[in-house]
């Protein structure tokens, strides 16, 4: 496993794959490694000869009252973790590689960004657009592997890619859970035992909401009404949403049609966490 750190020493191997006629795969990530993330490495050495993994913690897509600088950083096991699952090359790239300190060009999000993350986390998806195209051009695979557990981020980056042109496939991977239906995420372990059971609610929310589907109800508030409810039971210390959306759009829906989408975003304490489940 090759570890690099200069953009154009990346971009060189990654273009030399591509000319031996290579399919290289790109993981991007802010490392925090967990079963998530190596799930989408060996989806993508299923599907590339090469898979390349980004590790970056990117500045701007955290709000000045985020968690930008207590974010987990773990790169040593971070990098065990990819060696032991056979990626072939790391780029990690430090913050002034990637931002020059008189950058001032961004990429301005798609209007699938508008809504949810977009209104609460107010200039998060224009650091992530801006970040994923930046490491779509350092790093120049042909398909990339996202988590669906950001259900929202995927359909940004897909609507930036087709709005742009972007010679490149973007793959959605399943969200891994934890056997008792936590979902996969860095920020799980900020969690302490309290906030951890109470957070198992999400997960139990949106299967309710999934039951209620199959049982027949197409009344959205009702299903909302549920999931709120599940929610406040744990309790969840705040709900920023418990909604259902159309699934390629993310606008609200008032009937469920397909494709439809149950999201949440609650608080545990400090920690915000999102969950979503595609209902038909
Ligand atoms: O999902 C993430 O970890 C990040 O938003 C991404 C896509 C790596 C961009 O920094």
């Amino acid at each position: 496993m090759r570890v690099v750190h200069s953009p154009h020493e990346v971009y060189a191997l990654v273009d030399f794959e591509r000319r031996n006629g290579n399919r290289v795969g790109l993981v991007p990530t802010m490392g925090a490694l967990h079963a998530g993330h190596i799930s989408l490495v060996q989806q993508a050495k299923l599907q590339s000869d090469i898979v390349a993994t980004t590790i970056f913690v990117n500045p701007t897509q955290f709000g000045p009252k985020e968690d930008f600088s207590k974010y987990p950083r773990t790169l040593e096991s971070d990098l065990e973790k990819l060696d032991s699952v056979g990626c072939d090359i790391v780029f990690v790239p430090n913050s002034e590689q990637v931002y020059a300190p008189e950058h001032s060009t961004y990429v301005e999000p798609p209007k699938v960004a508008n809504r949810w993350e977009g209104e609460i986390r107010p200039g998060h998806y224009r650091g992530v657009t801006t970040i994923v195209l930046k490491l779509f051009m350092m790093v120049p695979a042909q398909v990339a592997f996202f988590g669906r557990k950001d259900y929202q981020q995927v359909a940004v980056i897909r609507a930036m890619v087709e709005d742009l042109n972007l010679p490149i496939q973007i793959v959605t991977c399943d969200t891994i859970r934890e056997p008792d239906g936590l979902a996969m995420s860095s920020r799980n372990r900020y969690l302490n035992d309290s906030e951890r059971s109470r957070a198992l609610s999400l997960s139990r929310a949106l299967k309710a909401a999934n039951s209620m589907v199959e049982e027949g109800c197409h009344n959205v508030a009702d299903i909302e009404n549920e999931m709120t409810k599940i929610l406040l039971n744990a309790p969840v210390d705040s709900i920023d949403y418990a909604r259902i959306v159309d699934g390629d759009t993310l606008e609200p829906l008032s009937e469920v049609t397909s494709p439809a989408v149950a999201i949440i975003a609650a608080r545990l304490g400090t920690t915000r966490l999102i969950d979503n489940s595609i209902l038909c």
